[in-house]
């Protein structure tokens, strides 16, 4: 038997799932729109230098987890392990290099080599934002205040938000010496991960999730201090705007986001319904660079996982969408009924009416069966004697009313329910 499963880390979506994913797009949508968000849609793949500079060569993403390959001209290709990257490269050289704001949104797949595991894929879904070409403590926090929006209006009201600065690029050799110094005194004691990390990358010390280095990493020093004093101004205006905003969250100095673009406020938020995988997105400011530019795209923006979200509104037991389709159903008896249907159904569906039609020679009862299958609203009952009359019988299945319409009619009728 071929085997039906697509390859590890994918999955299909079949319709009856497909609305759930639907809800979440087209929620999107509205609220984003309400911000002033329009839709950037840019290609799945990107030149592998896009993600290499973008993200951070040092990073994980980049360092274990894309997916390039050489296209027949000898380009280096990647498939998009996030949208941040490639949104920036469809910007760069418009208005939003000179201070000018763009308010973008996007959704669709992102590609990770990452170990499946549940609410982890090799082929994820994101929504995303960006704010991008303006730098204000304000904007962050409206970044922020439009996801909770939105989770809100999905019926996840009580994801919590993490919230941490990263300072300024320039402040963060004296938060790395205080780092380094206490992380020294017990290296001996951590993963080897954290042993390379500890010279090329500290910062990814903190998010290290060995059982070992947690205890270490509970007791970090303090760092904010050592930022610059406007980085500290930075933070304290969005947490004072989302306290204004009456947006709950908890400042968490362990959470530094695995993309090297980030500067100043970085955030995650979890929901106790995900188990391991509990970040249903993450985002921050950025300062982000493409290949063969010296100055930064700068914004601020998040990612969603849509695969998580559905974890977490199955477990809240979020009522799916009402399937509020209730299609008209064509039944014939008889060759030339059959026929009629066929082209009555066409009229049908041109006028926007949602319509099944029996192509097949069946008994009454096998039609019926079939109209239920489909949960008709109205079945249309033509046979030999309705031809000959040039009407049809339509039965409205809740009450079990019948009439009888010409072909017109029956479209008058249809049209007005
Ligand atoms: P990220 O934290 O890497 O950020 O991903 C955002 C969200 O995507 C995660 O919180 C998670 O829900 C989902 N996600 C990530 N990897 C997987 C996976 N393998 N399987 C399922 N879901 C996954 C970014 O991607 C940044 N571009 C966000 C951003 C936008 N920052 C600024 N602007």
């Amino acid at each position: 038997m071929a085997n039906s499963s697509p390859p590890p880390g994918t999955a299909d979506i079949f319709p009856e799932e497909a609305a759930l994913w639907r809800r979440l797009e087209e929620t999107a949508r509205t609220v984003f729109g309400l911000y002033g968000y329009g839709e950037l849609r840019t290609p799945v793949f990107e030149y592998t230098e896009v993600f290499k500079r973008g993200i951070g060569d040092q990073t994980e993403v980049v360092q274990k987890e894309m997916y390039s390959f050489d296209d027949r001209g000898g380009r280096s290709l990647t498939l998009r392990p996030e949208g941040t990257a490639g949104i920036m490269r469809a910007l760069l050289g418009t208005d939003v290099m000179n201070g000018n704001e763009k308010r973008v949104f996007y959704m669709g797949p992102m590609f990770r080599g990452e170990r499946p595991a549940a609410g982890r894929r090799r082929q994820f879904h994101q929504v995303g934002v960006e704010n991008v070409g303006r730098v204000a403590p304000e904007l962050d926090a409206e970044c922020i205040a439009m996801l909770m929006h939105y989770l809100r209006e999905l019926g996840i009201p009580d994801a919590q938000l993490l919230i941490n600065t990263r300072g300024a690029r320039e402040d963060r050799k004296p938060a790395e010496d205080t780092l380094r110094a206490f992380f020294r005194e017990h290296i001996d004691k951590m993963c080897n991960d954290c042993k390379t990390r500890l010279d090329k990358n500290i910062w990814r010390i903190l998010d290290c999730k060995q059982h070992e280095c947690r205890k270490i990493i509970g007791s970090t020093p303090e760092y904010l201090t050592s930022f610059s004093q406007e980085s500290q101004d930075y933070f304290k205006r969005v947490c004072d705007v989302l306290n204004t905003m009456g947006i709950a969250y908890k400042v968490d100095p362990l959470l530094v986001r695995g993309l090297d673009y980030y500067v100043h406020t970085v955030f995650e938020v979890t929901h106790s319904g995900l188990g391991a995988q509990n970040a249903i997105s993450g985002g921050g400011r950025y300062e982000l660079f493409l290949p063969e530019e010296n100055k930064p795209m700068l914004g601020v923006g998040f990612g969603i996982g849509l695969e998580r979200l559905l974890m977490v509104q199955e477990a809240l037991k979020v009522p799916p969408p009402v399937d509020s389709v209730q299609p008209v159903f064509l039944l014939s008896m008889g060759d030339q009924a059959r026929d009629f249907n066929l082209k009555l159904a066409a009229r049908l569906r041109f006028a926007g009416i949602p319509t099944a039609v029996e192509v097949e020679a069946k008994s009454m009862k096998a039609q019926m069966r079939s109209a239920n299958k489909v949960n008709a609203g109205y079945v249309i009952i033509c046979g030999d004697d309705e031809l000959a009359k040039g009407i049809v019988v339509c039965k409205e299945m809740k009450t079990g009313a019948q009439n009888e319409f010409s072909a017109d009619q029956l479209l008058d009728f249809l049209k007005n329910k």
